[in-house]
C-alpha cells in the first residue's frame, strides 16, 4: 500500500525528520510490482534500516520499505553451509542467528547496523572481514523488465565499500535476497590487533566464534555511539588510499601515523585519525558534532538537520585537505 507524505525520521539512524512524498513497505515480489505499477513518482528509493544515508531535503519520490524476511540453509557440508537470507532481515540478528548456531564467517561482523540487502551494496567490512570473504550470490530484482537476476561475485564486482551497484547499476536493481558461504567447525580469525587487545582483556586464549562475536560487540559498543540513542550512521568517511611517499611526509612529523597496506605503491590511512589531528575530535557545531569516541562518526545531538551535517562534513574535508594535503571522500549516500 502506497502512502502520502511520510516522515522518515524513524527509518533513518541518523534520525533526520524529512518527508517522502510517497512510501510503500514491500513484503514480496508481488508487492514490489503493484507498487511500481501504481506508483506516481520517477525517484525511487529502497530502503533497509537507514543505516548508510543521509537525508539533505525532503524526497521528492517513493520510499521502498524492504520487509523481505526469511533465512534458509541450502546447502550443508561437513566443513560448510550455504545459507540464503532474505534482503530486509537484520544484519545483526542474521550475524547472531548463524553465530549461536556455530556457522563461522560473519562473526567479525557483529553490531553493524542495517539490513543484509544493504551488505553486498556496500560490502561491509570491520575487524579484518568483508562480505566478499563470505559471499556465494544474490537474486535482484531487475527493475526495468521485472526480471529477477542473479549475481555471482564476480559480478558484484567488490572493492572497499564498493560495489557494482553502487557504481554502474546503481538503482536499477532491488536486492532480494543474499547467499553466504559459512563454515563449520569453529575455524575463527582473531588476527585484528583490536580484537586480540580484546579477547586477552576477556581471558580468551582458543575463541570460539561466539567469543569473537561477543569482542567485536564489546568494541563496537565502546567506541561507537548507539544510533538508537544517538543519531548516526557509523564510518561518514572512507579510509583514503594515499601514495606512500605522502605517508613518508606526514611521517615526518606523525611518526605514528595508523596506516595498512593497499598495493605495492599506496597505503590506507586512518581517517579518524586525520580528522582528530585536525582538532575536530568531540567538536560540535549547533544540533551535530564529531563523535568524542572516533572522529570517523558523525552524531545528531538531536534536531540536527541533513544538511548541518552535510556542512559539518565539508568543513572536515576543507581541513583535512588544507593539513595533509588528502581528500577525505564521503561513505554515507547523500540524499
Ligand atoms: N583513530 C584515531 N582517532 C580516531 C579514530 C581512530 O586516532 O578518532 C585511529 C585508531 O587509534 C586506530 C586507527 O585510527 O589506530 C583505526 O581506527 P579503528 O580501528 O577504530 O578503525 P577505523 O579505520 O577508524 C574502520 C571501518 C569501521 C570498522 C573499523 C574496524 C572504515 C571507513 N571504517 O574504521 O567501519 O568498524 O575499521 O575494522 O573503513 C563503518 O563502516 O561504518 C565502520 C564503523
Amino acid at each position: 500500500m502506497i502512502t502520502q507524505n511520510v516522515n522518515l525520521k524513524n527509518y533513518n539512524t541518523f534520525g533526520i525528520s524529512i518527508s517522502s512524498k510517497e512510501f510503500a513497505p514491500f513484503f514480496s515480489i508481488s508487492d514490489i510490482q503493484s507498487i511500481l505499477e501504481h506508483k506516481k513518482s520517477e525517484e525511487m528509493l529502497v530502503l533497509g534500516g537507514g543505516s548508510n544515508l543521509l537525508f539533505t531535503k525532503d524526497f521528492d519520490g517513493i520510499v521502498l520499505k524492504n520487509e523481505l524476511k526469511g533465512i534458509e540453509i541450502q546447502e550443508e557440508g561437513q566443513d560448510h553451509v550455504v545459507v540464503k537470507c532474505s534482503s530486509g532481515e537484520s544484519w545483526h540478528e542474521f550475524v547472531i542467528s548463524m553465530t549461536e548456531a556455530n556457522y563461522g564467517g560473519i562473526e567479525n561482523l557483529s553490531l553493524i547496523p542495517g539490513s543484509v540487502g544493504a551488505s553486498p551494496m556496500q560490502n561491509i567490512g570491520a575487524y579484518g572481514v568483508e562480505i566478499k570473504d563470505v559471499f556465494e550470490s544474490l537474486e535482484a530484482y531487475h527493475i526495468a523488465t521485472g526480471e529477477i537476476h542473479t549475481f555471482n561475485k564476480f559480478d558484484c564486482a567488490f572493492g572497499y565499500r564498493e560495489s557494482v551497484f553502487k557504481r554502474k547499476l546503481k538503482n536499477q536493481y532491488i536486492i532480494l535476497s543474499v547467499t553466504f558461504r559459512l563454515t563449520k567447525g569453529g575455524k575463527v580469525n582473531s588476527s585484528y590487533g583490536a580484537i586480540e587487545a580484546e579477547l586477552a582483556k576477556m581471558n580468551v586464549s582458543s575463541p570460539t566464534i561466539i567469543d569473537i562475536s561477543r569482542a567485536v560487540i564489546s568494541i563496537r559498543t565502546s567506541k561507537l555511539p548507539d544510533p538508537k540513542k544517538l543519531g548516526n550512521a557509523g564510518s561518514f568517511f572512507k579510509n583514503p588510499v594515499i601514495a606512500k611517499s605522502l605517508l613518508e611526509k606526514i611521517q615526518m612529523n606523525y611518526p605514528d601515523t595508523p596506516h595498512y597496506p593497499a598495493d605495492a605503491d599506496h597505503v590506507k590511512i586512518a581517517a579518524g585519525w586525520l580528522i582528530e589531528k585536525c582538532g575536530w575530535k568531540g567538536k560540535s557545531k549547533g544540533n551535530c558534532g564529531v563523535h568524542a569516541l572516533q572522529a570517523l562518526v558523525l552524531v545528531n545531538y538531536g534536531g540536527s538537520t541533513g544538511k548541518e551535517i552535510f556542512d559539518l562534513s565539508t568543513e572536515i574535508i576543507r581541513d583535512v585537505k588544507h593539513n595533509f594535503g588528502i581528500e577525505l571522500e564521503r561513505e554515507v549516500n547523500i540524499i
